[in-house]
């Protein structure tokens, strides 16, 4: 029996962090052990928000790739490409946007939240609108039956569900109706306590060296409670904790974190420390292999091109079978 196929993206915002890292790479360096998958680089999705600063963008990609083979993400068991490369996307984008109506468009609430949000932005675009319907072709292009994601894009992939039956509806059984595979997501804090975000300045990047780690963590917000070392802290409400929850073992947090930080036991500054102690092993042999690909920066072209190989077979495979179902 053949092995299910997954498939997931990630827009080129940049470098990227520890929240990109627990938040998806790490359950994608799983997947690929046990499934078929695709993954790429989403950098027609970016351009639904960042028309209008595109100049970065072809660095963004080339940092993200080598972020994610540093994090073992290993394209010769999973083809890694470039959205953009492969016009398959847009074709079927353009063909699934004639049987999309727009009301199912207009009451996505990831639509209206982000307009409300990204207020310097406008984003009263055609595009943006279109954002999900250009997810719904990345997605039915390679008869994905499961795809990965965080819980903000699950109203994506319930549209890419409906146009998928719609289609099948309308022509032929093409599609396969694909599924979330909703991954328990660890809360990612950033320095500042707020979710981890490159836009809030509050983020750790796995390009940081473990110098730079232990200084963004040394004066990392903690439980605003806790102002004198001699006052209990409280483990539920801080920060702090929650990357403890991450990178220190159970075992040690349960017996010496928590009751330490709630009798005063354990000062702040000390909770930090056993903190870098877990977190630095764990994160430099991602920051070494960083850098040595950083030597040979070329190698991010040459894999999105061997991914973009792959990708196009089954991309194209499909694209035929929808022509021909539509009888175009
Ligand atoms: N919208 C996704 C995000 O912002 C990125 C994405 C684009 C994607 N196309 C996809 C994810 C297809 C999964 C499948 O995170
Ligand atoms: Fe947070 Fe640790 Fe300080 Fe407690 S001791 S408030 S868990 S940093």
């Amino acid at each position: 029996m053949s092995k299910s196929r997954v498939l997931s993206g990630m827009r080129p915002t940049g470098r990227l962090h520890l929240g990109h890292l627990f938040g998806a790479l790490d359950n994608w360096r799983l997947l690929q052990e046990a499934y078929e998958c695709f993954f790429f680089v989403a950098d027609w999705h970016a351009l639904t928000t960042e028309y209008a600063e595109t100049k970065g963008i072809r660095e963004n990609i080339r940092e993200m790739v080598l972020d994610m083979l540093a994090t073992g993400i290993d394209p010769s068991k999973a083809p890694l490409f470039l959205q953009s490369r492969l016009h398959e996307h847009a074709e079927l984008y353009l063909l699934l946007s004639m049987i999309t109506p727009v009301p199912w468009l207009e009451r996505n609430p990831t639509y209206k939240e982000q307009q409300q949000e990204l207020t310097t932005k406008d984003l009263s675009t055609y595009g943006f609108l279109g954002y999900p319907v250009l997810m719904a072709s990345d997605i039915l292009l390679y008869k994905a039956e499961y795809v990965p994601v965080g819980i903000d894009q699950v109203p994506h992939l319930e549209l890419t569900r409906e146009i998928a039956r719609r289609f099948n509806h309308l022509y032929s059984e093409v599609f396969v109706i694909p599924e979330a595979l909703l991954t328990e997501f660890p809360k990612v804090p950033g320095t500042d306590g707020r979710k981890m975000s490159k836009s809030y300045g509050n983020a750790v990047y796995l390009t940081d060296s473990s110098e730079q780690v232990t200084a963004k963590i040394r004066p990392m917000v903690t439980d605003p409670a806790r102002v004198r070392r001699s006052d209990p802290g409280n483990p539920d409400v801080c920060p702090v904790f929650d990357l403890h929850k991450i990178f220190t073992p159970k075992v040690e947090r349960d017996t010496i974190i928590d009751p330490g930080c709630r009798t005063a036991g354990i000062g702040c500054l000390d909770c930090k420390g056993v903190l870098l102690q877990h977190m630095l092993p764990i994160l430099r042999p991602i920051y070494d292999r960083r850098q040595e690909l950083a030597t040979r920066p070329e190698i991010a072209q040459e894999v999105l091109e061997d991914g973009y190989s792959k990708a196009k077979k089954v991309a194209s495979e499909t694209l035929s079978e929808v022509k021909a179902a539509m009888g175009m």
